[in-house]
């Protein structure tokens, strides 16, 4: 058996339509795991699942922020034994212009619906002991960014929501953990502009980009670990948050 080895191992990967939940998913395939992908757009999904290697993945397109999307998702799962939270959006806002719907839009998929989608697999005992929940958290919680409190403030909430889960999972070895990586060159950071090239989606980020020591990240850095957590070894390894990016201060 490989190191990290995913064989006889289902996952969930939300998010799975772009970025790392992208990039996830495959490596998870590469690894021998069953994927289940999820995301909105449905060509974008197809491509991911095109990339899979080997059989038995499944695709499902959802709008996680309708709960009944949720339900019926949950609803379609066989019993899995890994869980990857990757959907989730940024929405750069200074404090001062933070309205109702700001704060419905942020919070909705990058808090609300990672604690929905869990809650609803556990009471539908849609997930194996010794299963490996993650959650993408950000440095940001501890860096910030101009424009980010929203952002910032959801994926603290989910840190400590991980936390409090590891606690209440413990007993059935399932574990629960966070990522928080630095900025990842990911659709989610960059915008298209003429001629095919990249621009970052908001000029705040290049100011925050000068305290990377290490450069920005791809999405493989972040699914390198992403694979680790789900695997068997990483066992022993529960609640915890692991920073990345080299973000020294
Ligand atoms: N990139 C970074 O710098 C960075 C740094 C730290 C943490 N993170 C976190 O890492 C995670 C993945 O980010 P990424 O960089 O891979 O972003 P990304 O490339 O923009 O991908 C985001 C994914 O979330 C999905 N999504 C958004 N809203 C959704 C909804 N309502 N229902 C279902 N799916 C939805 C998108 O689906 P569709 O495209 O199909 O709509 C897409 O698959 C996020 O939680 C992000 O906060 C990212």
């Amino acid at each position: 058996m490989s190191y990290c080895d995913l064989t006889e191992k289902t996952i969930l990967v939300t998010g799975a339509s772009s970025g790392i939940g992208k990039q996830a998913a495959i490596q998870i395939s590469q690894q021998g795991g069953e994927v289940i992908i999820t995301g909105r757009d449905d060509s974008r999904l197809k491509e991911t699942f095109n990339d899979l290697i080997g059989n038995n993945h499944v695709m499902i397109v959802a709008d996680l922020v309708n709960e009944d999307e949720i339900n019926s998702l949950v609803d379609s799962l066989p019993v899995i034994n890994g869980l990857v939270h990757c959907a989730g959006i940024v929405g750069p806002t200074p404090a001062k212009f933070i309205r109702e719907e700001n704060i419905k839009k942020l919070m909705r998929i990058n808090f609300e619906v990672p604690v929905l989608l869990t809650g609803r697999i556990l009471l539908k005992k849609k997930i194996a002991n010794a299963a490996s929940i993650i959650f993408m958290s950000t440095v940001a919680t501890q860096m910030p960014y101009f424009g980010g409190a929203l952002y910032n403030s959801a994926k603290s909430a989910i840190e400590s929501y991980s936390k409090t889960l590891a606690l209440e999972l413990v007993k059935r070895g399932i574990r629960s953990n966070c990522l928080s990586p630095g900025l990842v060159n990911t659709p989610l950071i960059k915008k298209p502009v003429s001629d095919g090239q990249m621009e970052l989606v908001d000029e705040s980020l290049g100011r925050y980009l000068k305290k990377y020591p290490m450069g920005i990240g791809e999405a493989n850095d972040v699914s390198n670990a992403i694979i680790f957590f789900l695997s068997d070894e990483s066992k022993w390894i529960s609640g915890t948050n692991l920073v990345m990016g080299g973000v020294l201060q």
